[in-house]
């Protein structure tokens, strides 16, 4: 019988651990960051954990390798730097994987960068870099610069995050060729970003039968966007 123990603990524990195609993730966690001012960045979230087994189940063992040759990848919100982890590992190929968050949630995402690249040589392909949703796109140059090819985001969509900043950024960092992957725990009040989403981008649900039979849950689900046309030509007059 299925169960849902992967999703006990996991903010109590110091490190996380998930297999991935082969590979064990070892992830730092930081206790009650939510209480010292590192926010919520500090542990792996639910959705996150969904999103990277669906990644390995659908792309794992270097299937569908032309999707990512030579591309550009941003994760936004990169917490412990799963997503963005995992993605490194399946998405073989790509030029640069660019983890980014707020400045106080960098130096997790560097230690789990440094602590998995013995096992991930394409953590080589990956910087670290502050974005806070809603700045200035123009200025984000290093180590690449927007419209990304891809781009991730895992539980970013809660209440008590600027949704609207996070959706002008989506906005602003893609084009007609980007896809963005989101990995999300249903949450109330966050319908405005929701509206807001459709009008921008086409969305489609990855259906349950696609998800590792294991590592899902009724409540989480994982989005494709991609821009709509009429976004297209409001950007570009
Ligand atoms: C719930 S955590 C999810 C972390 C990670 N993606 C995961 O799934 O484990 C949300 C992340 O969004 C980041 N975040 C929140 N507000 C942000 C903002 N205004 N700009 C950039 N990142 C933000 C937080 O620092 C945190 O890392």
């Amino acid at each position: 019988m299925a169960t849902l123990s992967w999703r006990d603990g996991r903010g109590n524990q110091e490190k996380y651990l998930l297999e991935v195609d082969g590979v064990e993730l070892d992830l730092v966690q930081k206790k009650l960051g939510e209480l010292t001012g590192l926010g919520t960045g500090g542990n792996v979230w639910n959705a996150v954990i969904v999103f990277s087994k669906w990644i390995e189940k659908n792309y794992g063992g270097g299937r569908h390798k032309d999707l990512w040759k030579g591309k550009t990848i941003m994760e936004l919100g990169s917490g412990t730097g799963m997503g963005g982890i995992a993605c490194a590992h399946i998405m073989k190929g790509a030029s640069q994987i660019v983890l980014t968050d707020q400045a106080q949630v960098l130096s997790i995402i560097e230690e789990n960068v440094a602590r998995n690249r013995d096992r991930i040589p394409e953590l080589e392909k990956v910087s670290v870099r502050e974005f806070e949703w809603g700045s200035d796109v123009k200025a984000f140059k290093d180590p690449v610069s927007p419209p990304f090819d891809w781009i991730i985001a895992c539980d970013c969509i809660a209440p008590i995050f600027p949704l609207h900043l996070l959706l002008k950024s989506m906005i602003e960092l893609s084009d007609e060729n980007t896809t963005i992957l989101i990995g999300s725990e249903q949450r109330q009040f966050t319908q405005s970003f929701w509206d807001g989403a459709r009008g921008a981008f086409d969305i489609t649900v990855i259906p349950e039968e696609d998800m590792d039979p294991r590592y899902c849950d009724d409540d989480i689900q994982i989005f494709v966007f991609k821009k709509k046309k009429q976004q297209l030509a409001a950007q570009s007059s």
